[in-house]
């Protein structure tokens, strides 16, 4: 199949939107990273996704939606603290799961009676929805268990040949996937997967707001997980990721020592000045690093890196949802310096 590369002029948003509805997969900007979109309700289509990624069938997809009022039409209760969730951060970076009804066919919600709502803040996405009349399935559109895309050739990278076309929107604003929450009652919800939507940002609105114990560890087998996807190894490039916490001097001395052919480091902009070793940089803030860790990892394999050692995030505030993607890449091997 030959992947149609779309800008985003009106006439290709349109083609694209036609290809959706008649069942084809579409690589799509978003805010938070590129999605791999098909009709929500359609199970071949939805299916296709599965193949395409390589995912495994128990790993649920999210629904996008262009209103949160929408969100009557795919599910059998919403509670009232949704909707006041909804009103602060949708349209933005938060999935909020409930139960879904009939009109989610079992494969796009990996067999859960759950389904992940997310109203998505992208131009190009939301006009994608509004034309197309559907609900648009997209997880992120890399092959499974590789960094997510966040900018067109990324996902031209992984799914060329694989799929219908990929729209250009430009690199994703965040960088990171969205916040997932559950909810537990009108008091609680419960954060599965942080994101740019931050624990502090959902403590405005409810009460309580746990980080699920998976965020900052490993899932061990057989254990019982609240969000399949946090079984899966994710988002490591081919290169081995090793994550170092601690101070620059640190740091530098441990690279130092563990130095060799196609040996990198990722550290922040203000290290750059002292670092003696080969390196790239991601940032200088959280959100500068949420922004470019993905592409980053991306860039290293690219450069032939066979080992890199990151310079590990504080896990405050958006620092969480970088920390618990780079420990993921790292394959849990994080290491205290
Ligand atoms: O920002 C995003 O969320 C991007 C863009 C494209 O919207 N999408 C995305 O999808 O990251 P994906 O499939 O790569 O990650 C969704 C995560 C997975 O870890 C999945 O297990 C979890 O959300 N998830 C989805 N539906 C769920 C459900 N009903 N219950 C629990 N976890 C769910
Ligand atoms: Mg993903």
């Amino acid at each position: 199949m030959e992947t149609i590369l779309f800008n985003d002029s009106p006439e290709d948003l349109y083609k694209a939107a036609e290809l959706i509805k008649n069942g084809e997969i579409v690589g799509i900007p978003t805010e938070t990273v590129y999605g791999l979109g098909a009709d929500a309700s359609n199970e071949d289509a939805v299916r296709k996704i599965f193949t395409a990624k390589g995912r495994p069938a128990d790993n649920p997809l999210i629904v996008h939606l262009a209103d949160f009022n929408d969100a009557v039409k795919y599910t059998s209760h919403i509670p009232e603290i949704a909707y006041k969730l909804a009103d602060e951060f949708c349209p933005g970076p938060l999935t909020i799961i409930l139960p879904k009804n009939d009109k989610i066919p079992s494969v796009t919600s990996g067999g859960l009676d759950t389904v992940g709502i997310r109203v998505p803040a992208h131009p190009v996405m939301r006009r994608i929805i509004e034309i197309s009349g559907c609900p648009i399935a997209a997880p992120s559109a890399n092959t499974s268990g590789y960094p997510s895309p966040t900018t067109a050739s990324h996902v031209m990278y992984d799914m060329s040949g694989k799929i219908s076309a990929v729209v250009d929107g430009g690199q994703s604003e965040f960088g990171l996937e969205s916040t997932v929450i559950s909810i537990e009652n009108e008091d609680t919800v419960r954060i599965l997967r942080p994101g740019c939507v931050t624990s502090e940002h959902l403590s405005r609105i409810c009460r309580n707001v746990i980080i699920d114990k998976a965020i900052l560890k490993e899932v061990e087998a057989g254990e019982t997980v609240s969000s399949p996807g946090m079984k899966y190894k994710h988002y490591s490039p081919q290169a081995d990721i090793v994550l170092l916490e601690g101070a620059i001097e640190a740091f530098t001395e441990y690279v130092g020592r563990n130095y060799g052919d196609d040996v990198y480091g990722l550290i922040f902009d203000t290290d750059a000045e002292s670092f003696p070793y080969r390196y790239l940089t991601y940032g200088s803030n959280d959100s500068q690093l949420a922004h470019n860790i993905f592409s980053k990892l991306r860039e290293l394999d690219e450069m032939g890196a066979k080992k890199v050692f990151v310079r590990a995030p504080s896990k405050e505030g958006v620092g969480l949802a970088v920390y618990n993607r780079l420990i993921r890449a790292a394959g849990f091997e994080v290491i205290r310096i």
